[in-house]
């Protein structure tokens, strides 16, 4: 059968969530899949990027790291969206990124694949479930197959989000568990996708 196809599509300001999505796309790449890493359009002001000198460096550091388009979700046979936390809610540009996706859904090129999130927030009780399940609206409405770790791996149960992996990122940068947490999700993430894809295949 052929590999499952998956884009980790992800924004970040300071690279907590980069470091997610690094580490989930070299599990699902382990697990066989083609894997897209892409970032979504950074859409802050430059001044309000060059006011936080960690914002600006990350920024340049991840400038070879390719943005994220519509064919990469028409690609996809699974999708693993990564955000920061804000005011309880994705990134902006995560929803800039979606809100361009209307064509897609409209021809109903957005069901059927699987869909999982992770975040960071810099505290625990910051918002990280709000942010996940307000990602998980738009996989409803585009008919998606929502992928969450649950409980199902001895990780999750460190790792404490059934939602998605969620990093307090006002504890220092992902470490274990953060990252095996990553890494899991990642791997169900394939497992189910390529249960899919022979199914539908067969
Ligand atoms: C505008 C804004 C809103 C934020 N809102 C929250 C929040 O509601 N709860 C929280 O714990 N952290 C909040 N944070 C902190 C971010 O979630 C945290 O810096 C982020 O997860 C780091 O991820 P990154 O390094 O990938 O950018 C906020 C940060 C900004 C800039």
């Amino acid at each position: 059968m052929e590999p499952v196809n998956v884009a980790i599509i992800y924004y970040s300001s300071t690279g907590t969530v980069h470091t997610l999505a690094e580490a989930a796309a070299e599990a699902a790449e382990k697990a066989g899949a083609d894997v897209r890493l892409r970032k979504v359009t950074e859409t802050a002001p430059p001044r309000s990027v060059a006011a936080r000198p960690e914002w600006a460096r990350h920024l340049e550091e991840t400038a070879d790291i390719a943005e994220a388009g519509h064919h990469d979700l028409e690609w996809a046979d699974a999708v693993l969206f990564g955000t920061p936390t804000r005011f309880g809610n994705p990134a902006s540009q995560v929803r800039a990124f979606i809100d361009t996706t209307g064509p897609l859904w409209f021809q109903g090129k957005l069901a059927d694949k699987v869909y999982s999130a992770f975040t960071a927030s810099n505290t625990a009780h910051g918002g990280q479930e709000s942010t996940l399940l307000a990602l998980a609206n738009t996989f409803y409405h585009w008919g998606g197959i929502i992928v969450p770790p649950g409980y199902t791996d001895p990780v999750q149960f460190q790792s404490g989000n059934p939602y998605g992996t969620s990093h307090v990122a006002g504890d220092g940068p992902p470490g274990e568990p953060s990252l095996q947490a990553a890494r899991y999700q990642a791997r169900r993430v394939v497992d189910t996708a390529a249960q899919l894809k022979a199914g539908r295949a067969a």
